[in-house]
């Protein structure tokens, strides 16, 4: 059981979504969403087909055992090779089976924000995530304009990955989006700084067993000096464009 910080006096739990929150479910999406989502999504919510959600529900003034239902989280678990965002990790193509948990729709009705709710909900689903052995990352989208939820997910450490360009289309207008990554169980981009010191630890680990190599063999057949460092040269360019490829992705992906 959870106090939420601040004035409020209500005591605020967390549990799945139930069929008995099926109807405040689709109000407070209506209320709160520019999108208007289908019937059959509430039913998935609640059913709990492919759809995993918790509810953050106000136990102090409710008559009803089950709490009055103050906010949500609803997620789905995707395979990675089929989702939209397999160039920012690193798995193997061996693994197929690896996962994601997509963030399809986060919200707390308005009296009751500011009170860490949507940062208990969203510790569930990392929590949820993380033990999953497959899964490797939790990702969703927030409209461009949307700075409050901007400014929550990165402070609850999620890495803003990319800008997609008109992404939604509400009302007949486009709309970018923004693309939020928190990755766990290990999971990491391409480009992410770790890999980039990585791979220059590698190039030199390599360039210096070359130079050993080519040192060696040279000292044995006599070879001029200068044919070596060109190939050196050479190397260090190939080399060099892996780095600046990685390096040209991570800002494409920030
Ligand atoms: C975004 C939303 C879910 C946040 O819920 P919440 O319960 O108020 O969030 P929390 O209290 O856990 O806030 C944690 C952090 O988020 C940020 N944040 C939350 N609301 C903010 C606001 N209005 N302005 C700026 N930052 C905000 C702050 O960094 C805050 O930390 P702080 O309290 O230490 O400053 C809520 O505003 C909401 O339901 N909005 C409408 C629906 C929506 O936009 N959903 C997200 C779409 S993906």
């Amino acid at each position: 059981m959870l106090e939420p910080r601040g004035a409020h006096r209500s005591t605020i739990v967390y549990r799945p979504v139930l069929p008995s929150d099926l109807e405040v479910l689709e109000q407070i999406h209506v209320a709160l969403f520019p999108i208007r989502y289908e019937k059959e999504f509430f039913l998935n919510v609640v059913r709990g087909n492919g759809i995993v959600s918790w509810a953050a529900v106000d136990i102090s003034h409710s008559d009803s055992h089950n709490g009055k239902l103050v906010g949500f989280v609803t997620t789905r678990l995707i395979l990675a090779k089929e989702s939209e965002i397999t160039d920012l990790l690193r798995f193997s193509a061996s693994k197929k089976d690896i996962t994601l948990v997509y963030i399809l729709t986060l919200g707390v009705v308005e009296h009751y924000r500011n009170h860490g709710i949507a940062t208990s909900l969203v510790r569930e689903v990392i929590k949820y995530a993380s033990s999953i052995t497959h899964c490797r990352a939790v990702y969703l989208h927030v409209i461009s304009y949307n700075l409050p939820a901007i400014k929550f997910y990165e402070k609850m450490s999620f890495k803003l990955m990319r800008r997609l360009q008109r992404f939604y289309y509400i009302n007949g207008q486009h709309y970018d989006s923004y693309l939020f990554v928190y990755y766990v169980n290990d999971g990491h981009s391409p480009c992410s700084p770790l890999n980039i010191v990585a791979a220059v630890a590698t190039y030199f680990r390599d360039l210096f067993k070359m130079l050993v190599s080519k040192l060696w063999r040279n000292e044995e057949r006599h070879i001029p000096r200068w044919p070596k460092c060109k190939e050196t040269n050479s190397l260090l360019i190939t080399q060099n464009k892996r780095i600046v490829v990685t390096e040209n992705s991570a800002s494409q992906c920030v």
